[in-house]
């Protein structure tokens, strides 16, 4: 049994979107949140940029004592997860890439019949090729083909997301990759795309859209439960939710996550990126 809280980063809203399921699997756990709001998007960003922020920020939650460190960010996954592996070799890393991968190939596994499957990410993610890299290394014969949409996060994060613009800028990025390649699953290959779960329904209705955060999740649980780390009291339940800029949005996304759990308390703070040098 492990008390202490679970680390949970990413360059801004997008990681929120674990949080549900993380209550739902594993109610008793404890979160500190750190989005990098001030410094987001990181998908556009050069390699050694992206690498500096994770580790300034994974650094500091790791001295606020978390017993597991969550990359819920898919562009730092994407990059960064061997060097913060190498940088904290004691401490359980888990990122989102990996579980949704093996997921897919589970999936694949023993069907006659590979359907076509698309990955939408950032650039950053898309153009690390880990995905196909990670799934053809395991089954060869998936079909997988990539998409890079860098406008989601910026619009996401301003919170335009019930509305045209939205949108319009998804049919750009999409409509022609899902018409081309046929393609029937789509990964979220981006911690923010749950947002947009509605219009992409809406927009797709045919496609099956595959949300890495269950996987996540379970991942989490199954090491922590054969380290013997789970946490085991539901008392003062109280998240901690850090940005390096406390903008509206973030505190409205924050409400949205936890309105439907009233026992817990989340505590929020800003907290600045200057600050974790
Ligand atoms: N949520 C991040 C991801 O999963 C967004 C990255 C960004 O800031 O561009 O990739």
């Amino acid at each position: 049994m492990d008390n202490r809280p679970i680390g949970f980063f990413d360059s801004g809203v997008g990681g929120l979107t674990c949080i549900p399921t993380l209550q739902k699997l594993l109610p008793n756990e404890r979160v500190i949140y750190y989005g990098d709001t001030a410094r987001t998007p990181y998908g556009s960003k050069a390699i050694d940029t992206i690498k500096k922020f994770s580790f300034q920020i994974a650094d500091y939650l790791v001295s606020r004592d978390i017993k597991m460190l969550v990359i819920a960010c898919n562009t730092i996954s994407a990059t960064c997860i061997d060097d913060l592996r190498k940088r904290y070799p004691d401490l359980p890393i888990v990122g989102v890439i990996e579980p949704m991968a093996e997921r897919i190939i589970r999936d694949q596994r023993g069907r006659m019949e590979h359907v076509p499957i698309g990955v939408i990410g950032t650039k950053a993610t898309i153009g690390s090729g880990v995905y196909t890299e990670l799934v053809k290394g395991q089954d060869a014969d998936t079909q997988m083909y990539s998409r890079a949409c860098p406008l989601f996060v910026p619009l996401i994060e301003e919170g335009i997301i019930d509305d045209e613009i939205m949108d319009l800028t998804i049919k750009h990025y999409l409509d022609d990759f899902i018409k081309e390649h046929e393609i029937q699953k789509l990964v979220l290959g981006c911690t923010h795309y749950p947002f947009i779960k509605k219009n992409l329904r809406r927009l797709y209705p045919q496609l099956e859209l595959l949300n890495p955060s269950a996987e996540v999740i379970g991942e989490v649980k199954r090491i922590l439960a054969k380290k013997d780390m789970l946490a085991d009291e539901h008392m003062n339940l109280e998240h901690q939710c850090y940005a390096s800029d406390l903008s509206e949005n973030f505190q409205n996304m924050i409400d949205m996550v936890f309105e439907d759990d009233q026992d817990v308390k989340v505590k929020f703070k800003k907290f600045s990126a200057e600050a974790l040098d």
